[in-house]
């Protein structure tokens, strides 16, 4: 193991290990982690072809009874359909109250096989296999699970907790790199949510980040992520205040992956552009300083990743931003930046403020 992080939640308390090779040993440490008997691996078809034949066996080696169930890849796998059909499996393979489902693949399958676990018999136990960076960093640790309704991005969900987090580095290697960048997003989120030296290092760091077989950096990096998510969950697991500034960039990303329609950005790409958002919103009502701002946008750039999206018109994403999780009483609520390592939530941003803002990107 190159990096281990324990998230904090009293008896709800998990580990997360990241390294290379480490998919080999998830029989082994499902059972140190007491889990037993039958188990059902769910992934998508891009992650199954790689590894899911690596995940039976070690499954199986280590005793347990293994079925295995493969998923369309993209964001409108993450759907209401799939959760009857994967309940379906579930009782194909027989799973009762001792078996335990994993997730294997990015982050739609984690949340999806996430929500499964949780109400599948009103809960079953469920590990995380995170094979995409930001599921990694973001989507795999803290308990979040979840589908989209037509109307919305995760609009039906449950907090539940997995036993286990399993990163292996090595399979980053057969990641797109545009789904790479796009993970990216969310490890630039950390910097300016909570940690203006690591946002430094990264700055330093783009090109070898990008560079593919780089294991100790990414295994340094990904472990500083659940270092600060672990931080942050732990002290506000259900979201009542703190937890949401992990939603920075988020408010106007998902805004726009509705109106873009689910895939035409990938999630990372929506938060790099709600993140400039953000930033530029920060700077008129937060205190964020131009040369900040400036620096937050650059950084998304020089990684490969979109900073705006002019096609799409303000007045689209508005309706959007009505049936986000943080609007109240028709008002967006934004996560806003007073300087990198530092934000607050809860802020306004008066109506023709974020129609210029937009606007003014492009
Ligand atoms: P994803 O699961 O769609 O994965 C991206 C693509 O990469 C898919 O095509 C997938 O098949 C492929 N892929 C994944 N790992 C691979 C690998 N190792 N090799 C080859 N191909 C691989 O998307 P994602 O970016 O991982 O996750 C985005 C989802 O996560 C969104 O639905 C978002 O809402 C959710 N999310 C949840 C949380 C949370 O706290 N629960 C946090 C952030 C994001
Ligand atoms: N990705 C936001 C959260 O886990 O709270």
């Amino acid at each position: 193991m190159l990096y281990d992080v324990s998230v904090n939640l009293d008896e709800r308390s998990y580990e997360i290990h990241i390294g290379a090779d480490v998919l080999d040993h998830l029989g082994d440490l499902c059972v140190d982690v007491g889990l037993k008997g039958k188990v059902l691996v769910i992934t998508d078809e891009n992650v199954g072809e790689y590894y899911a034949q690596t995940a039976l066996n070690a499954l199986e080696s280590a005793g347990f009874s293994v079925s295995l169930t493969t998923l369309p890849a993209g964001e409108q796998t993450k759907c209401g359909d799939r959760v009857f059909e994967l309940y379906s499996r579930c009782i194909e393979a027989e799973l009762d109250r001792n078996s335990f489902i994993v997730a294997l693949g990015g982050g739609v399958i984690g949340d999806l096989a996430g929500y499964v676990a949780a109400t599948y018999l009103r809960g079953i136990p469920f590990v995380q296999v995170p094979t995409s960076l930001l599921a990694m960093v973001d989507s795999s640790v803290g308990g979040k699970t979840g589908i989209n309704l037509p109307e919305g991005k995760n609009l039906v969900g449950a907090f539940y907790q997995p036993k286990l987090v399993l990163a292996d580095l090595n399979t980053l290697q057969t990641l797109p790199i545009r789904e790479y960048r796009a993970g990216l997003a969310e490890v630039v989120k950390y910097g300016i949510i909570y940690d203006a030296p690591f946002f430094n290092t990264l700055e330093k760091n783009i090109e070898n980040l990008l560079e593919v077989g780089n294991i100790e950096l990414r295994a340094t990096v990904i472990g500083r992520c659940c270092e600060i998510k672990a931080e942050v969950v732990a002290q506000d697991e259900h979201e009542g205040g703190l937890r949401a500034i992990l939603n920075f960039g988020h408010t106007v990303g998902h805004a726009l992956e509705n109106v873009a329609g689910y895939g035409t950005y990938v999630h990372g790409e929506a938060v790099a552009i709600g993140s400039v958002f953000a930033a530029r919103a920060s700077a008129l009502l937060a205190g964020l300083s131009p040369v900040e701002c400036a620096r937050i946008a650059n950084i998304f750039q020089a990684m490969g990743l979109p900073v705006h999206a002019p096609d799409y018109p303000w007045a689209d994403l508005r309706i959007a931003l009505n049936i986000d999780k943080k609007t109240v009483g028709g008002r967006p609520k934004f996560i806003l930046a007073s300087e990198i390592g530092t934000v607050g939530i809860g802020h306004e941003i008066p109506e023709e403020m974020m129609e210029q803002i937009w606007n003014g990107m492009g």
